[in-house]
């Protein structure tokens, strides 16, 4: 695997030939705008001092929230303060693993601005899986490291960012020790099911990544901060589409006369899935064996780009991938709308699945930090406002394309995934709303914008990365190369 997954040789500035589950190095970007490597035995141990910002330190109001870590109450989202024991008012913190991706990089932002002290780990594997594979996000992305000094020109806060690998419990361990936070919102995993079935080692690599990280991060919370939150992206996948109703985690069964509520049964679908169910299940036994408070958020598709914050500044956008690989169903036919490609539904196009806007990603997960499990609990939410199947999304698309005075097609492309094409949904989503949520749903005018935006970037579109290349039943043993 080592010849696909020697992510820190490629991506770091030369830390040597380390494996896969070595950290790419551990760098930690603090508020006085310098680069700390704090591991001793890395080779890298250096500091590096960046052109100081010219923003300057300015002092920040903090509003008191009087519930406390564990309280019952609904807590309204929209102060990262909370009341420390002595009384003075101080600044939750959020580390956001996986915070230079899709998900990751709007929430970071978003906690950024909502008051929450923030830092991002990742280990910038995305950008390499794009390499990897010769893709890349319809907008131009900005690296790390410009875009957090970017956040801080536009609104003079900081971001700390730790780079490297959540697999290695060493740099996890330092992260977490260095920034001690009150929550961890854990997006940073392999999420693409596409990957995960192109080939053995990209299956080996998606469920080692996912599986082991999630255990490291559960340990690093049991040994450094047992009152931590977890606040871990699962996926509506989880499910599979079962000819019954999906409830919100656990369902209550009665069986020869006996009555229990269960987790609801799992049929995941593809290797990435499949990681995400066994993360459940680890997060669930140490809920009860080590008292770790622990969401699951079950997230459904999410489509958009544009968020309060990553509007504020280019270098602040977001990525936007449309390909075969990580491109998700909604933002894939936005851009197949914009370039003239006609839509690929895959076979019948009955699949019918949960969808959010990317801004309700951001709202929920800040719901979620403000209301926080309690001790010992596992909390399962299903995070997504609307559904639709493939069809009825090809649709809208094509309706809003007539008004943008774009033809728009669609045809059938033979499925590549093994899944009901036609079947029963029906999915439970109230525990956010409940919270708060106040959905952003998919109205003619969202949809319009949508299409609107990837219109701006069409030319930047490689219609080659359009079409399905991955195939769930010919995946094999051997490294396979996407054709590009
Ligand atoms: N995008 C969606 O539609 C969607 C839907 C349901 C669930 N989710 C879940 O939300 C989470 C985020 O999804 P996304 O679309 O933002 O994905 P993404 O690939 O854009 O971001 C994931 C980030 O995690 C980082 N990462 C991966 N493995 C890591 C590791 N071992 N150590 C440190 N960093 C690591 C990557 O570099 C990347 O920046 C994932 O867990 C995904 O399963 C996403």
């Amino acid at each position: 695997m080592a010849h696909l997954l020697s992510v820190s040789s490629s991506l770091s500035i030369s830390s040597g030939s380390k494996s896969y589950s070595k950290p790419l190095t551990l760098f930690s970007l603090t508020s006085s705008s310098s680069i700390i490597c704090p591991i001793s035995k890395s080779p890298l141990k250096k500091t590096l001092s960046l052109r100081a910002n010219n923003a300057s330190q300015k002092h920040r109001a903090l509003h008191v929230n009087s519930v406390s870590v564990g309280q019952e109450t609904k807590v309204e989202p929209g102060s990262g303060s909370h009341e420390t024991s002595n009384g003075a008012p101080a600044r939750k913190k959020v580390m956001v693993i996986g915070g230079d991706g899709y998900c990751g990089w709007a929430t970071a932002l978003h906690l950024s601005n909502k008051n929450y002290e923030v830092a991002i780990v990742d280990n910038l594997v995305r950008r390499y899986f794009d390499h990897q594979l010769g893709l890349e996000s319809l907008t131009p992305i900005s690296s790390i490291h410009d875009r957090i000094r970017r956040w801080k020109s536009v609104t003079d806060k900081d971001i700390q960012l730790f780079v490297g690998d959540i697999c290695d419990f060493e740099f996890l361990s330092e992260a977490f020790t260095s920034f001690k936070p009150d929550a961890v919102v854990h997006f940073g995993e392999q999420r693409s099911a596409p990957y995960s079935m192109i080939d053995r080692s990209r299956a080996v690599y998606t469920q080692h990544n996912n599986v082991i990280g999630t255990l490291n991060v559960l340990f690093a919370i049991k040994e450094f901060g047992e009152d931590c939150h977890l606040v871990k992206l699962g996926t509506m996948g989880e499910y599979g589409t079962p000819n019954i109703d999906i409830e919100e985690g656990f369902i209550t069964i009665t069986h020869n006369g006996r009555t229990d509520t269960l987790p609801y049964p799992k049929q995941a679908s593809s290797f990435y899935h499949l990681s995400k169910v066994h993360d459940s299940h680890n997060i669930a036994f140490t809920c009860k064996a080590w008292g770790i408070r622990a969401t699951d958020l079950n997230q459904g598709v999410v489509y958009g780009v544009r968020t309060d914050e990553t509007a504020m500044h280019e270098e602040l956008c977001n990525r936007f991938d449309y390909d075969g690989v990580f491109g998700t169903a909604l933002n894939r036919f936005c851009v197949q709308a914009a370039v003239g490609h006609p839509l690929t539904v895959y076979g019948k196009g009955g699949q019918t699945r949960g969808y959010l806007d990317i801004r309700d990603t951001v709202q929920c997960v800040e719901i979620a930090i403000a209301n926080p499990a309690q001790r010992g609990e596992f909390r399962v939410f299903n995070q997504f406002t609307e559904q639709f199947s493939v069809n009825e999304l090809a649709s809208l698309v094509t309706k809003a394309g007539e008004k943008l005075g774009i033809e728009v097609k669609t045809i059938s492309v033979p499925n590549p995934r093994v899944e009901l094409e036609e079947h029963y949904y029906n999915a439970k989503h109230t525990k956010l709303v409940e919270l708060g949520l106040k959905p952003h749903l998919l109205s003619d005018s969202l949809i319009d914008s949508l299409l609107n935006f990837t219109v701006q970037y069409k030319d930047r579109v490689d219609t080659k990365q359009i079409m399905p290349s991955v195939s769930w039943r010919k995946i094999g043993v051997k490294p396979k190369t996407i054709a590009a």
